[in-house]
């Protein structure tokens, strides 16, 4: 009985309703998943109290986000701010040669800036503006369904605290810097914005087996996907552009890469924790929209 509600109201969910009100919005504090990973003990801040302490206070103003559905802003010390603007200030360099010419904009139009950590509810308040799209903090990483559901009422779970300052280049987890440089300023797109809705109503109603295709999709394009520009190639993809190690790679002779094929890239398996051999090219956001919600009306 319970398994026929849920499929009915799934059926209901209409899929290009790209403009969610507050009143359509599920309640924070249901948000749907378990295990939200805080601090794995193979950090480089596990053994480090001050560092703790931190992470502890700033996933506080995440949780809080549950109960009153606004957003905390986050009180970074100095040694956060100058971990963001080492980083920050490093992939400026390199993403001037390889980024998107659209997210470069964008970055620019919410404000995000070498000089300091930008909260998320300045950038959400821009969002909502432009692509009705909305940030809700997390404290940590969530599991892949409830994560990319979320996607379906064009919210994106955005954590808040910076990595730790002894490995500025490195982390083992989505952070602040992940996020506002990898992934916020590409939901201003509203192609983007769309083709992510489309993934998280695919997570919505994927079998396991689809979901794994999904998280593929969603890998090779939201994490690691490179765009046609004017006859050349650049990133779009929020692990490229939060990490200079990946940037640098993804666009160097190790790399093969092929037209965005959707067939290749959902049955294409992958390693996290290895720099990648293969990415595709998108010909336009347009297109990818188009084509995944093609793939998501054939669940
Ligand atoms: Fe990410």
């Amino acid at each position: 009985m319970l398994n026929e509600t849920t499929t009915a109201t799934e059926a209901d969910f209409a899929i290009e309703n790209f403009t969610v009100s507050d009143a359509e919005l599920p309640e924070f504090k249901d948000l749907k998943f378990e295990n939200i990973n805080e601090l794995h003990i193979d950090h480089p801040g596990a053994n480090d109290a001050e560092y703790r302490t931190r992470r502890d206070y700033i996933a506080q103003c995440a949780k809080s986000f549950r109960e009153t559905g606004e957003i905390t802003d986050v009180d970074y010390n100095a040694r956060e701010q100058r971990v963001w603007r080492y980083v920050a200030e490093e992939l400026e360099e390199l993403q001037q040669k390889y980024a998107s010419p659209f997210y470069l904009r964008a970055k620019k139009d919410l404000g995000i800036t070498t000089d300091r950590i930008p909260q998320l509810s300045e950038m959400n308040r821009r969002l909502k503006e432009l692509t009705g799209f909305r940030l809700a903090p997390i404290e940590g990483l969530v599991e892949t369904r409830g994560f990319l559901s979320w996607l379906s009422y064009r919210v994106m779970l955005c954590t808040q605290y910076i990595r730790h300052h002894s490995h500025p280049a490195y982390t083992p987890e989505p952070d602040i810097v992940h996020e506002a440089i990898g992934h916020i300023p590409m939901f201003t797109n509203p192609n983007f914005a769309d083709f992510s809705q489309f993934i998280g109503h695919g997570a919505r109603i994927a079998t396991d087996e689809q979901l794994e295709q999904l998280g593929r999709l969603y890998w090779f394009t939201v994490e690691f996907g490179l765009v046609e520009h004017e006859g050349d190639i650049k990133a779009y993809g929020a692990g490229l552009l939060s990490s200079f190690g990946e940037l640098e790679h993804a666009f160097s002779d190790k790399v093969e890469r092929r037209p965005f094929n959707l067939e290749q890239v959902i049955n294409h398996e992958y390693t996290y924790s290895d720099m990648q051999p293969v990415l595709y090219v998108i010909p336009s956001y347009a297109e990818l929209k188009e084509i995944t919600k093609k793939y998501i009306e054939s669940f």
